[in-house]
């Protein structure tokens, strides 16, 4: 019989400095909780255990619960599974036994297994709820749906859920889901839409179980209790490098399915360890317990992150992994996998509070130690002529270990020669008898250990947390979408590079030590090991740049990034020469993603590039206002500008947006850059003019059919583009042919079709505006990479 148990809940929302109200003390009902995914390896590890915790320490309130554990499975064969994994929870090591058996006796009553596979199941669910409730006269909190199921069953659990298992009455509906949240930008785009059909955003909580670490948990209350000694070092005048690091002894056997799909920078690297770099880096909220608060701060450091490229980045994979995956995945002997298991990534901030200060996210499979922490060295500025071991000699660093390792327990530690912190919280405590361990160079001794005074299981936290609609500590839309477009540039980066092959565990020796040179990260060690059986396809001649011809003028060609690179020292070569001669340099940019890559190459790579003397014009713009995303001049804002000391006044975006509305003729914007270009640039001939080719021969906004004389005399015009949005604002053919150096920049396999049309073309034509671009001196130069130019 399945039997109702009150259950006494005052304490389910006591968490300590959370600040919000549980909704389950503000209306004592009846809640059921459903895990998906009942039998599977998570809900057996950590889900029934957090739920039971939950339940045992809120014997004081007034809710009752119920416990379904659902899966594709039927229920005869499912339930003996599922109760063998219940009568397996344990109790708090203070509790007596014959408490605990008594609890653990209720919970296992009020649990049952039901089939979930069709709406039909779903439906019956509900009625079984609503009966229940009616029957026993209860009214209803709330209803909690666990999603421990592969990531591509979400929308239809979701659908489902929406459609038949809805509280009646008002009670909430909460769906907990775990990671993986897509592999990259778009298809988090499109899992976050699927889901937003069914499930409001409020609804939904994303779990990210080291949210749920204790010592993660503290970051920021530690920061504020200790505000008064952090607020003067916690910049990059006392900030050596932050190091984020989860080492990890094990392999993947058993998740290959998963992980070779994946890989180390999807599975931890994206979301745990970048989590933890926010919460280090963050602005401190002024209130905690405000999710929009923490959620916008967080946003703030993401965009404040420099582009992420292939040379922020090493990766390897353990020796055994490749013949692992053919074994579990039923792969042939030839088949290679390159999915990474170990990662080191560099990245830094680019706000004035971090400028500089490396931060190095790291984690691996198959290495010494398990042990993961968040380390802030400090710049240790005293120099002992003497005593070198003595206090203030040491190394000065603020650590907050997560676990395992030499410590064996999560704590916080601050070394001694930094500052005597505070713990404002009784769930904390000092330790001060100590081991002989050291602990990232000192001894243990050596620093301020602080120590939760119980431990807790991350994911006992989090389920506490959703009880309480505490969403602090769940990953927000924003923050999931944001954190993925961080991420998936350098993941297309990664898309064919061979990982760094090691052998595991203490053999690895050196293999991977890395080494911070500027804003790039490589391998200290050079040799790298290839299996013999990987060395197919590499191309060997892959770094060549080649000079050339076409459509008579010169040529560079190579593979896409060292024509970027290429590109890149030419355009500083030029603006070197021109800030020499004339103390200025004024450079004319083009929209469109081509040019990304370079962008991202002048603001990572070019530290000496002459910015305080070049003035940056448009080529081009959509007559859109320009915050907006379509917008070529926000392009460039976020790509380059944003990212590069140029003075505000060297910058001229087009004027589209006059008098509130845009690109209308007779506000004559086009007017006014031109005489803005004739006032500023000697002879209207700009140093350097960066353009790009359409698929259909356009160029600038100077679309097909476009006569080279149209605009006569004039440098800047209005245009009408074929595709939306049509208005547009050109640089003419006038000023492009004016100037004394023009790029023409294009890649991809997409544009090859156009690129050997283009070769064939013997007269330039208007239909083929490209073919019109003739610098008067002939410094015409393209820049096309062997995708286009091969295909
Ligand atoms: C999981 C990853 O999210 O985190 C695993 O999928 C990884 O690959 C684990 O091992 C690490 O978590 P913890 O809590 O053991 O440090």
């Amino acid at each position: 019989m399945f039997v109702t148990v009150l259950l006494l809940l005052g304490a389910l929302c006591a968490h300590k400095g959370h600040g919000q109200e549980s909704e389950a003390t503000q209306r004592p009902g009846h809640v059921s909780v459903v895990i998906i995914g009942a039998t599977g390896d998570l809900a057996r590890k950590y889900l029934w255990q957090g739920f039971f915790n939950t339940y045992v320490n809120q014997v004081k309130g007034g809710n009752t619960f119920s416990f379904y554990g659902g899966g594709q499975s039927s229920s005869d064969k499912a339930t003996p599974l599922m109760f063998e994994i219940l009568k397996g929870v344990s109790c708090p090591k203070d509790m007596s036994q014959e408490r605990c058996a008594l609890l653990k006796d209720q919970f296992l009553r009020l649990a049952q297994y039901r089939q979930l596979k069709t709406l039909e199941h779903y439906q019956d669910l509900a009625k079984h709820i609503e009966k229940k409730l009616q029957d026993e006269a209860m009214t209803e909190t709330g209803r909690l749906f666990y999603l421990s199921v592969p990531a591509y069953a979400y929308a239809d659990i979701a659908d489902k859920i929406n459609q038949s298992c809805r509280p009646t009455m008002g009670g909430w509906l909460r769906v907990v889901l775990e990671k993986p949240f897509g592999h990259d930008l778009l298809s988090a785009e499109v899992l976050a839409s699927q889901l937003a059909s069914s499930l409001k955003e409020e609804e939904m909580y994303r779990i990210d179980h080291y949210l749920g670490k204790q010592v993660i948990a503290k970051i920021l209350p530690f920061r504020k209790e200790n505000k008064k000694f952090l607020d003067p070092i916690w910049n990059k005048h006392h900030i050596e490098r932050v190091e984020i690091v989860l080492k990890e002894t094990l392999d993947v056997q058993g998740r290959m399915s998963f992980y070779d799909q994946y890989g180390v920078i999807r599975d931890v690297i994206q979301n745990h360890l970048t989590e933890v770099m926010m919460l280090l880096t963050m602005r401190l909220p002024s209130n905690l317990s405000s999710s929009e608060e923490v959620v916008q701060n967080k946003l703030r450091i993401l965009d404040s992150l420099l582009p992420l490229g292939k040379n922020q980045v090493v990766i390897g994979q353990y020796q055994g992994y490749n013949s692992e995956v053919q074994l579990e995945l039923n792969k042939t002997k030839d088949h290679i996998s390159l999915t990474p298991t170990f990662a080191a990534v560099l990245a830094h901030i680019d706000e004035a509070q971090f400028e500089g200060v490396p931060i190095l996210l790291i984690s691996g499979k198959m290495l010494d130690k398990r042990v993961g922490y968040a380390r802030v060295v400090f710049k240790n500025d005293i120099f002992c002529l003497q005593n070198q071991n003595g206090v203030h000699c040491k190394p000065r660093q603020i650590i907050f270990y997560f676990g395992h390792g030499s410590l064996q327990y999560p704590a916080v530690l601050v070394s001694k020669n930094l500052f005597k912190p505070v713990l404002m919280d009784a769930e904390w405590k000092e330790v001060t008898e100590h081991s002989d361990v050291s602990v990232l160079g000192l001894p243990v001794s050596d620093y301020y250990v602080h120590t939760p005074t119980k431990q807790h299981e991350a994911y006992s936290e989090l389920i506490a947390h959703i009880f309480s609609g505490h969403k602090n500590s769940f990953i927000s839309i924003e923050n999931l979408l944001s954190s993925w477009s961080i991420w998936t540039p350098l993941l297309s980066s990664l898309n064919s590079a061979y990982p760094r092959i090691y052998p595991g565990g203490e053999d690895n020796g050196h293999m991977l030590d890395i080494h911070l040179k500027g804003m790039d990260i490589s391998y200290k060690n050079e040799v790298v090991i290839i299996s013999p059986d990987q060395t197919a396809g590499t191309s060997a001649n892959s770094a060549k740049v080649l000079q050339g011809k076409f459509c008579n003028a010169d040529m560079v060609s190579a593979w896409s990034e060292e024509l970027v690179g290429q590109l890149a020292v030419d355009m500083q070569e030029a603006a070197e020469a021109a800030v020499l001669e004339s103390g200025v340099f004024h450079l004319a940019l083009s929209g469109g993603s081509t040019p990304l890559a370079l962008f991202h190459r002048l603001a990572l790579h070019h530290f000496s590039f002459p910015w305080r003397n070049t003035h940056v014009w448009m080529v081009d713009e959509r007559c859109v206002p320009l915050a907006e995303v379509e917008s070529n001049f926000r392009t460039l804002h976020d790509h380059l500008l944003h990212h590069v000391r140029i003075p505000y006044f060297n910058i001229h975006p087009m004027p589209v947006e006059l008098n509130h509305r845009l690109c209308v003729e007779e506000d004559r914007g086009a007017q006014i850059y031109e005489s803005d270009i004739r006032t500023l640039v000697n002879g209207s001939s700009f140093h350097f003019v960066l353009l790009g080719v359409g698929f259909n021969g356009h160029t600038a906004s100077l679309f097909p059919g476009a006569k080279v004389e149209e605009h006569g005399q004039s440098l800047v015009a209005l245009t009408e583009s074929p595709v939306k949005p049509h208005q547009r604002m050109s640089l003419t053919f006038t000023a492009i042919n004016r100037a004394h150096r023009v790029a023409l920049l294009v890649m991809g396999k997409g544009k090859h079709e156009m690129i050997t049309q283009l070769s064939r073309l013997k007269n330039s034509t208007d239909r083929w505006p490209v073919t019109n671009v003739k610098p008067d001196n002939n410094r015409l130069v393209w820049y096309i990479d062997y995708d286009a130019l091969i295909g």
